[in-house]
């Protein structure tokens, strides 16, 4: 990964324990046999080491710059952006002590639910609809200072700019009371992703290996011009 800083922002001015935490649902994590979340268990599950180097790093930029909300997406689909969402967020909520929400942006293709085994029926989609306020849907894993927003039934409508704005206002609402808001997205294919990317202080770039070609990646990082790029992720490069 290459950390090259970050811009500043809004996010600079909060505090984690400004804002009370409002009571929510707190769920058990039950993590499904197949979904890869080397980060689960302590110790050294393989992989999860480069996660610890991934939060190394990300640390090392949050110490410097003010790097809340981060951005996980990839040039095409099925590079691996929640395999990397969801561990990087229970990464850091178990080992550097910082409150973690991790919220699934990725409507058409949710997965976050998935990989924890949570239901998928209150999430990012459900509050954009009702206009609830968004803590009535956000679940706290058991035992942990980890908040999961799920994505909320999978559909095919896009996310408009409205929408992505009002996601932005719920964001706003509830970033206050973390320390690190990891935002699982869909792939910069999908035209709603570039607009996800502004609502993060940076961008993590996913990248599978043997499999996304020089010119996606050359295209991802055209796309992505304007925005903070903290770095890329290798997924899968063992043979
Ligand atoms: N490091 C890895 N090693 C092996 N398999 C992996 C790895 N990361 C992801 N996978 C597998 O690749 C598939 C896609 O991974 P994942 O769902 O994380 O990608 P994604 O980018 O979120 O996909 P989508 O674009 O569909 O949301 C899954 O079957 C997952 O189990
Ligand atoms: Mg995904």
């Amino acid at each position: 990964m290459d950390a090259n800083g970050t811009r500043q922002s809004s996010a600079q001015s909060e505090g984690a324990s400004q804002l009370p935490m409002p009571a929510v649902a707190s769920v058990p994590l039950r993590v499904k046999p197949e979904s890869r979340l080397c980060t689960f268990d302590e110790g050294g599950a393989a992989g999860a080491d480069q996660f610890r180097l991934l939060l190394g790093r990300l640390m090392e930029v949050q110490a410097r710059t003010a790097l809340k909300r981060l951005l996980i997406t990839s040039a095409v689909n099925g590079e691996g952006k929640t395999n990397v969402a969801t561990n990087l967020a229970l990464l850091a909520a178990r080992e550097s002590r910082q409150k973690v929400l991790l919220v699934d942006a990725d409507i058409r293709q949710p997965g976050v639910h998935g990989v924890f085994g949570l239901e998928n029926g209150q999430g990012v989609v459900d509050l954009l609809r009702s206009g609830r306020e968004p803590w009535k849907a956000i679940r706290k894993a058991e035992g942990l200072n980890l908040y999961v927003l799920t994505a909320g039934a999978a559909h095919d409508e896009p996310l408009t700019t409205a929408r992505i704005l009002t996601l932005k206002a719920m964001l706003d609402q509830v970033a206050a009371a973390f320390e690190l808001v990891v935002i699982d997205s869909p792939a910069l294919e999908v035209a709603e992703a570039p607009m996800l990317a502004q609502l993060a202080d940076a961008v993590l770039l996913v990248l599978r290996a043997f499999k996304t070609g020089r010119d996606l990646v050359l295209k991802a990082k055209d796309v992505l011009q304007g925005n903070t790029l903290l770095g890329t992720v290798i997924t899968r490069l063992d043979p």
